[in-house]
């Protein structure tokens, strides 16, 4: 395995008396917004630099957060100026490969936050650069740090259910519907949805399910709603709707009109925004995409399982429902609710786990998450999420994209040759 997981660099950096020195790449929503926020408020970290090649949007996030850090347009000088430990990667997906392969060989830890890469191909550049340099990489797969799925995998692994050979996540998403407004929408830097967003639920299942091999994918996927035909006000002759929500004549008309905070001086105003063209608030029926709104993948597992991952962007609801079928019974979770249901198959006390409230970012796995790779960097903790796993659930996205592009059913390995 390629991730450093021994507890040798704790020798030189040991609590707070000496915290761990981070660079965020890519200052945006999960960088500044989420790890930003987070490495600020703990004791053992120092935020010290961000990097970014849009200055004045890594400026004003900096401000936003209220920290005073460097700002870098290049990994690998931000890296040799600021003495890091280690650098968290939170860029446009398209990226995470150029910017691991610079920090790793720059000699420091990561974290990139999940995909691991948008192609097979680029997630073997990394861990082929992971073991030549030894240091850890972690990959942001916070879901397996949610306290439902943490309980979840504890009820799988105590064999309530038995020998489990069928399991199925329906992702309902509301706020997916905002990928159609930001760079999410384009196949050419998420690696398309089923790699941007699946990779969160393939990877779960493999973790789920004791990592067995996915051996072929079958998707089918599409725009179904936000297209321009589809625009959920009337139009005023002569009045042109969007391009963008904050200019848009219909703001006060459209329910899916997308809010950016305080746009004015922000790190996504249009001064920001005159740099690069990435924008949060494109018209999400009007804006030019190549990726789906809602589709439907099944995936075929070594040893006799099955799974099905659903995802909708169009719907009132913000849930994952798990169902996981064995031998001895069935399994039914829900995030939102913090639930889960176990019914024995013949009979018996049906027992529910009804778990706290919230505490943090995605139902609490972030701060989790962060603590994780905090402690995994101080020897204090394993590192679980290795990069084959990350390569995986890209390589299962990365089929399912093929199979609903390519109309046929795809075998995993055919990613490998
Ligand atoms: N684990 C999760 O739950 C979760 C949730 C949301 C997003 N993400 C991931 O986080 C990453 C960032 O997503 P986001 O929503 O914060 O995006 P964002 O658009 O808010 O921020 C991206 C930032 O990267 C900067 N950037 C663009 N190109 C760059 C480059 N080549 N080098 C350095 N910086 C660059 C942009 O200027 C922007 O500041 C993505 O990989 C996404 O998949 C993970």
């Amino acid at each position: 395995m390629n991730n450093k997981q021994e507890s040798d660099f704790s020798a030189n950096i040991s609590g707070v008396e000496n915290p761990l020195r981070f660079g965020i790449i890519g200052a945006g929503a999960r960088g500044a917004g989420s790890f930003g926020t987070m490495l600020r408020k703990h004791n053992g970290a120092v935020l010290a630099a961000f990097c970014d090649p849009n200055r004045l949007r890594a400026e004003r996030a900096a401000a936003r957060l209220e920290v005073s850090v460097n700002i870098y347009d290049d990994v690998r000088q931000m890296i040799a100026c600021e003495k890091l430990d280690a650098v968290i990667i939170t860029t446009p997906d398209c990226f995470h490969e150029e910017n691991a392969l610079a920090a790793l060989e720059s000699g420091v830890h990561v974290l990139i936050d999940k995909p691991l890469a948008t192609t097979v191909h680029g997630c073997r550049n990394i861990i082929e650069a992971a073991e030549k340099s030894g240091k850890i990489v972690m990959i942001g797969f916070n879901l397996r740090h949610h306290p439902v799925l943490c309980k979840l995998k504890e009820v799988i692994d105590s064999g309530a259910a038995g020998r489990i050979f069928m399991i199925e996540n329906r992702e309902f998403y509301n706020g997916g519907r905002g990928y159609m407004a930001r760079w999410n929408r384009f196949y050419g830097r998420s690696g398309g949805l089923w790699v941007h967003k699946g990779c969160h639920d393939f990877d779960v299942f493999q973790w789920l399910l004791g990592f067995p091999r996915p051996l072929r994918v079958g998707a089918f996927a599409q725009v179904s709603v936000l297209t321009p035909d589809n625009l959920p006000f009337t139009l005023r002759d002569g009045v042109r709707p969007g391009p963008r929500c904050h200019q848009c004549p219909y703001v006060e008309d459209c329910p899916d009109c997308v809010v950016v905070r305080d746009l004015k001086g922000g790190p996504w105003d249009d001064d920001a925004v005159a740099f690069d063209g990435i924008a949060k608030d494109e018209c999400i029926y009007l804006s030019d995409k190549d990726t789906h709104d809602n589709g439907i993948a099944i995936v075929e597992y070594e040893g006799g399982i099955r799974a099905s991952h659903l995802e909708c962007f169009i719907t009132p609801l913000n849930d994952r429902q798990y169902t996981v079928i064995g031998t001895r019974g069935q399994i039914e979770a829900s995030l939102e609710q913090r639930q889960i249901i176990i019914r024995p198959r013949w009979g018996g006390e049906v027992i529910t786990h009804q778990l706290p409230p919230n505490l943090g970012g995605h139902g609490g796995a972030d701060p989790k998450l962060m603590k994780t790779f905090i402690e995994v960097l101080r020897g204090a903790q394993p590192n679980h999420t290795l990069l084959e796993h990350g390569m995986l659930a890209t390589a299962v996205g990365q089929a399912a994209e093929l199979s609903w592009r390519e109309r046929r059913i795809v075998e995993v390995e055919e990613l490998f040759r």
